[in-house]
């Protein structure tokens, strides 16, 4: 579903790049009506940063694709000295076996997404199995579905990170332009947001960044980012926050999925607000404490949930639907995956994701209202 959107945010991305962010409100409608937009006439150098935003984005392969152990850190490791060998091993009986040069690593990558257990990497399969079932997902099945086209990209990246020249097709026009189909169960699509506060609020920024005097500093403040970086730097943090690392800061905590969230339009507006912030937060008030929330629902928005939880339709999937959780979890079980979440991690899910201050960012009252909301919400 949110193929095009991303397909528009990628292209956006490109623009971003090569200094064209002025064109983009033509470029990318903002309508929820289905959109068309096309990828022909990419070049392999579009396909290849295409592929990068996709392996670190809706593609979610560095989830697991990271120096943290769970699967080969394909970005680090010299995959030009490793695929061949791993073409040559004896276990290896798919399309590339015995095979060398760039295409042959062509078809090892796409048939490494395609069909991951074909050969399993030594000492990465599921438990028990001995290697020969991948806990790798099939990337061009639900939920992940990338599109040919897409996979193509990515193995252009990769294959461009190991120093080959890409041997995949271009996009051609039998390719795109494919239509964004509504949402399959009817669901009516989000309100477009049109005012830069209203965007901040719903996706929770102003929770982890110094925004108006929120004071908070799991990243760096955003009041006067307009003297420090230009528009395309902007989008391109925002869309991609882990290409460049803000210094002082760590990687993969800021959610990399805003550039599927937000619209075409509504990143515009948010970027030229966050370009317009004054250097200094407005003078602080007296009390430099945001006030107490006094209901459930304020406290959810204060310390921005929504943001990664699908929560009253939100539909953010950084974490588990937090919608009908009273029937699985306990209110203790629910408290303590607020105030410890790395205690236990829900199946499916990364550790580390989700803030672990929340027990010095709550005062108590806030923290019950949250459970009790949560243990009250419906399925
Ligand atoms: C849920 C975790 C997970 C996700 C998400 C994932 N992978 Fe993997 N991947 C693995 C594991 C584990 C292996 C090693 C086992 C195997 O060979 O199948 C692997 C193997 C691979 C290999 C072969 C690596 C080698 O060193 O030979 C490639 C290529 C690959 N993945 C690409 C991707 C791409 C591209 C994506 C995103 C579209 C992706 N993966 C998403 C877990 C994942
Ligand atoms: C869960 C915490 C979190 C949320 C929510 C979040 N960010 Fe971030 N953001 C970070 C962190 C951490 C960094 C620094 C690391 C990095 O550069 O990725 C960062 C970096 C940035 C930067 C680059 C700043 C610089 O000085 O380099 C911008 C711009 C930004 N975020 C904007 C936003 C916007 C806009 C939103 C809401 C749509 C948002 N962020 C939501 C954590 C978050
Ligand atoms: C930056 C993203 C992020 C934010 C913000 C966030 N969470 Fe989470 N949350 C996650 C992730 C990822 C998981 C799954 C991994 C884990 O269990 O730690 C999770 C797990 C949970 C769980 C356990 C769910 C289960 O099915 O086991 C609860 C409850 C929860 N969060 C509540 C909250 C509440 C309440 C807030 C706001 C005060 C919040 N979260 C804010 C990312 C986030």
């Amino acid at each position: 579903m949110t193929f095009l959107r991303v397909i528009g945010f990628s292209v956006l991305l490109l623009l971003g790049y090569m200094g064209f962010a002025h064109m983009l409100p033509q470029v990318v409608p903002d309508t929820s009506e289905p959109v068309e937009v096309s990828t022909e006439g990419l070049d392999m150098d579009g396909m290849i940063a295409l592929g990068e935003s996709i392996f670190k984005g809706k593609g979610t392969c560095t989830l697991c694709h990271n120096g943290m152990g769970r699967a080969p850190d394909t970005l680090e490791m010299d995959m030009a000295a490793t695929y061949p060998s791993r073409l040559a091993d004896p276990r290896y009986k798919g399309v590339a076996a015995g095979k060398e040069g760039a295409k042959a690593i062509e078809d090892y990558i796409l048939e490494s997404m395609k069909d991951p257990s074909t050969f399993v990497v030594e000492g990465f399969g599921k438990k028990g199995t001995n290697d020969t079932e991948s806990p790798m997902p099939t990337v061009d099945k639900a939920p992940i579905e990338l599109t040919v086209v897409e996979m193509n990209a990515v193995t252009a990246f990769l294959q461009d990170l190991a120093g080959l020249d890409p041997t995949v097709p271009l996009p051609s026009a039998d390719d795109a332009p494919v239509a964004e189909e509504p949402a399959a169960d009817g669901a009516e699509p989000a309100p477009l947001l049109t005012s830069g506060e209203a965007i901040i609020d719903e996706y929770g920024c102003a929770s982890c960044h110094d925004l108006g005097g929120s004071g908070a500093d799991i990243g760096p403040s955003l009041n006067g980012i307009g003297n420090r970086m230009d528009r395309a730097t902007v989008i391109e943090a925002i869309i991609d926050p882990n290409a460049v690392i803000a210094k002082g800061y760590d990687a993969d905590f800021m959610p990399d999925d805003f550039g599927e969230a937000l619209r075409g339009s509504e990143l515009l507006v948010l970027t030229d607000y966050l370009l317009a912030l004054p250097d200094a937060a407005p003078a602080a008030a007296d009390d430099d404490e945001e006030p107490l929330a006094t209901t459930g629902l304020e406290s959810i928005d204060k310390f921005g949930c929504a943001g990664c939880h699908d929560l009253d339709g939100s539909e953010a999937d950084i974490g588990p639907k937090l919608n009908g959780i009273g029937t699985r979890m306990s209110a203790d079980e629910v408290k303590a995956a607020i105030i410890d979440p790395n205690a236990t991690i829900a199946e499916g899910f990364e550790a580390e994701m989700m803030p672990d201050d929340f027990a010095d960012q709550m005062d108590d009252s806030e923290l019950s209202l949250i459970v009790d909301y949560l243990m009250n919400l419906p399925e």
